[in-house]
């Protein structure tokens, strides 16, 4: 059997080979993700900007800046955690991702869910809450861990934040999104503990 860093390297070959919607012939690299693939927590953004488009990395640019300061307030490298987006190219001019192209690109992020096997999923923005918890508000679910069962990835627990990117010129959703941010790992030891 493979291990699961072999099978993400194999899955990202895939990936970069991918060009099921219109995204791809529009970006410059195919943005997989990026971390320990024995991560406990997976964050998982909307899509690739400008910078990650052009890194082929995920969340490397302001809001992946601030993004690292928010682990760092936890003590947690981003090469302890893993981070992938709901759409793994870039939407021409930063546009939200259109229903189509998160559904091409959904079975990418199942495989990627399905190897790791995070205990607690991190989703940033309301792109990819809506991804896994649809008919939500995220001013209403943000800060709050939520267990559900989706068809193809099953029982997982899901933790809904603000877009670091939205929190960026916002003063007061930048404080809400931090005070967020730091519950993420009593939210784990809650999931470790079974009492989630
Ligand atoms: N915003 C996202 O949602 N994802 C990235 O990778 C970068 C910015």
């Amino acid at each position: 059997m493979a291990s699961k860093t072999e099978q993400l390297d194999k899955l990202n070959g895939f990936m970069s080979e991918c060009s099921k919607c219109a995204l791809r012939a529009g970006c410059t690299r195919v943005v997989p993700g990026e971390g320990s693939a024995e991560a406990e927590i997976m964050f998982i953004g909307e899509g690739p900007g400008k910078k990650e488009d052009e890194l082929g990395r995920p969340f490397v640019g302001a809001a992946g800046k601030f993004l690292d300061e928010m682990l760092a307030i936890i003590k947690l490298k981003r090469e302890q955690v893993y981070i992938a987006n709901v759409v793994k190219c870039r939407p021409p001019g930063n546009r939200d991702p259109l229903p189509e192209e998160v559904a091409e690109c959904w079975p990418w992020l199942v495989e990627q869910i399905k190897i790791i096997d995070p205990k607690l999923i991190v989703t940033l923005g309301r792109h990819s809450m809506e991804r896994f918890l649809p008919n939500q508000k995220i001013s209403e679910v943000h800060g709050k861990a939520m267990r559900r069962e989706i068809p193809e990835i099953g029982k997982r627990v899901f933790y809904t934040l603000y877009h670091p990117a939205a929190a960026l010129y916002n003063g007061s959703m930048r404080e809400v999104l931090i005070k967020d941010f730091r519950r993420i790992l009593r939210v784990l030891e809650k999931i470790k503990k079974e009492s989630l």
